[in-house]
């Protein structure tokens, strides 16, 4: 395996745009009305936006919303499928969590995907008790 690169983005070349695109793509959390144009606005208004770069190509990613005050939620953590098991999702939510720390934040949560639970405990998150993740009907 080449070096891994993780590098924090803000204004991804399209090149990088199309690439996002295929991850979010392989990760179902691309809808049909999606457009590259809205990725960028997401990784624009990001807190914070990490991309693993294996060589060249993007290979992982994550990210986190937050305030730069106290409070940040990481979501869409993604290593290509191939790439999985060597540690690199462990890396980018550390890496994530300790610039969000750096950052000030306080309170940092997420909500884990089916079956990603263990992964997340690894790393020193925990379930909250008494809490039920909410999502506006229709916003999802
Ligand atoms: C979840 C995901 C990011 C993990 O990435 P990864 O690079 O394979 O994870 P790592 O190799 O860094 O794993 C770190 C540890 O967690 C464990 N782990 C990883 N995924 C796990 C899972 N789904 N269930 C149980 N343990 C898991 C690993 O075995 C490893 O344990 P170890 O430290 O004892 O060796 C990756 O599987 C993925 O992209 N999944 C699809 C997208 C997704 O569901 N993302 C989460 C959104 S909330």
């Amino acid at each position: 395996m080449t070096r891994l690169r993780y590098a924090f983005i803000r204004r991804p070349d399209r090149a990088l745009v199309l690439r996002l695109e295929e991850m979010y793509r392989a990760a179902g959390w691309w809808r049909p009305k999606d457009t590259p144009a809205l990725l960028r606005r997401i990784v624009r208004g990001s807190r914070r936006f990490l991309v693993v770069f294996e060589g060249g190509r993007a290979v992982g990613m994550g990210r986190a919303l937050g305030d730069g005050a106290n409070d940040a939620y990481i979501q869409d953590v993604f290593v290509d499928e191939a790439l999985r098991g060597r540690g690199i999702g462990a890396q980018i939510v550390r890496r994530l969590v300790r610039r969000l720390k750096a950052d000030g934040a306080g309170w940092i949560g997420l909500i884990a995907a089916e079956g990603t639970r263990p992964f997340y405990e690894k790393l020193g998150f925990r379930r909250m008790k008494g809490c039920d993740p909410m999502l506006l009907q229709g916003s999802g």
